[in-house]
């Protein structure tokens, strides 16, 4: 799998070290930065850090399981691949490369409307006859102004096979991205295009070329909206409040990531891991709840998971997977979370991922 050339990496720090010494400056700025003064990038991460594990023994750890059940299918491993935008800004084959992975490592990818490769050629590269398995595939969806456009990108969508629509909430306009101003980073750099657009039967509702909007007029109704157009589960992504955990569940929603775009667009919002367990106790379990944002350790997915959440999901390390070696590049990003997990598992004596609870967080001081 490996190239002589490429040394096996230990963690996913080294995959960031080798993606911002071989990447163009403005590129690796724009994939690995944030918003304003990256506090909450940071934060999402270090937060991780404070909380400390607290494991128990003796506990018959030979056998161990890390799959999970998401949406009534057996998914290898409660890592998600987030959704990003231009996967081919790291690497020529972009966003193929990345779900010939997610089919090997038999995970779930969240493919971005943003893509620089259109949705039903990525849905058919995960059918590869090559592949045994094919990945389950969600479509994250910015809600266009003009319901027409998110009609006929839904009924794309449910034509390629994808499993379940990921609206994203927490972008009504972009963040202020600093580094991208101060590199005169413009999307999308020559050669690149979002080809999802590209799609002539879009022609008929735009004056120019079809693109990309964020919607800033958005309500909860324009979710009930959605709802009434598709038969595939609906998530949102972008929730970071137990009140709009709730008002998701009134509306029908069927799942949401906890997410603050990995600090891309409100700064010193607090860590999506801090803010977690209010939205999982408001949950209550009535639909999955998957978090994002600074997961970079299996001792990090073990907290997530301790915690509450369903599932995580990762987005920066899979663009740094990609630019270090394409689909294997990828493949190890998940393959090393993967192991990182069930280690941290074996040492906290759980076999399977129904045992990691709360109890595992330690919370007493002792002095
Ligand atoms: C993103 N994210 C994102 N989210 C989304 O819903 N649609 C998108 O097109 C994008 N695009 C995008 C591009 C890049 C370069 C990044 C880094 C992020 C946000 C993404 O889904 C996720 O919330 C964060 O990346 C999670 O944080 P980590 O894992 O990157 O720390
Ligand atoms: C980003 C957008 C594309 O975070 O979601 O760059």
């Amino acid at each position: 799998m490996d190239e002589p050339s490429k040394k096996k990496l230990v963690n996913l720090k080294e995959f960031e070290n080798i993606a911002r010494r071989e990447l163009p400056k403005d590129i690796y700025d724009y994939l690995s930065g944030g918003a304003n003064d990256e506090i909450t990038v940071h934060e999402n991460h270090e937060a991780y850090s404070k909380i400390k594990l607290y494991p128990r023994v003796l506990k018959s750890v030979e056998k161990r399981d890390v799959s999970i059940q998401m949406m009534g299918k057996k998914i290898a491993m409660p890592i998600f691949i987030a959704p990003t935008a231009f996967h081919c800004l790291a690497n020529e084959e972009g966003e193929l490369a990345t779900v010939k992975a997610a089919a090997m490592a038999n995970t779930i990818m969240i493919v971005s409307m943003a893509s620089t490769v259109s949705l039903e050629r990525i849905a058919n590269a995960a059918k590869n006859p090559k592949i045994n398995k094919a990945p389950e595939l969600w479509f994250q969806l910015y809600i266009q102004p003009d319901i027409e456009i998110t009609k006929l990108f839904v009924k794309r969508a449910e034509d390629a096979g994808y499993s379940a629509l990921v609206v994203t909430v927490d972008s009504p306009v972009f963040g202020k991205r600093e580094r991208d101003i101060r590199n005169g980073f413009h999307m999308l750099p020559e050669g690149l295009s979002l080809k999802n657009f590209d799609d002539p039967k879009l022609l008929k509702f735009a004056k120019d070329k079809p693109t990309l909007i964020l919607n800033a007029a958005l309500t909860w109704s324009d979710i009930d909206k959605l709802k009434a157009i598709t038969t595939l589960p609906v998530f949102i992504k972008g929730v970071v409040r137990p009140e709009d955990a709730e008002l998701a569940i009134q509306h029908g929603v069927d799942g949401i990531i906890v997410s603050n775009h990995g600090g891309r667009q409100l700064d010193t919002i607090p860590a999506t891991i801090e803010l977690l367990p209010d939205i999982v106790a408001m949950v209550k379990g009535r639909i999955p709840v998957i978090i994002d944002g600074g997961i970079r350790r299996g001792t990090d997915v073990l907290k997530a998971l301790a915690l509450g959440a369903n599932a995580v999901a990762i987005g920066r390390p899979i663009l740094w997977g990609l630019a270090y070696d394409g689909e294997s590049g990828v493949l190890q990003v998940l393959h090393n979370l993967k192991d990182e997990l069930d280690l941290s598992m074996a040492l906290c004596g759980c076999s399977s991922i129904k045992e990691i609870n709360k109890s595992l967080i330690y919370t007493k001081t002792t002095f």
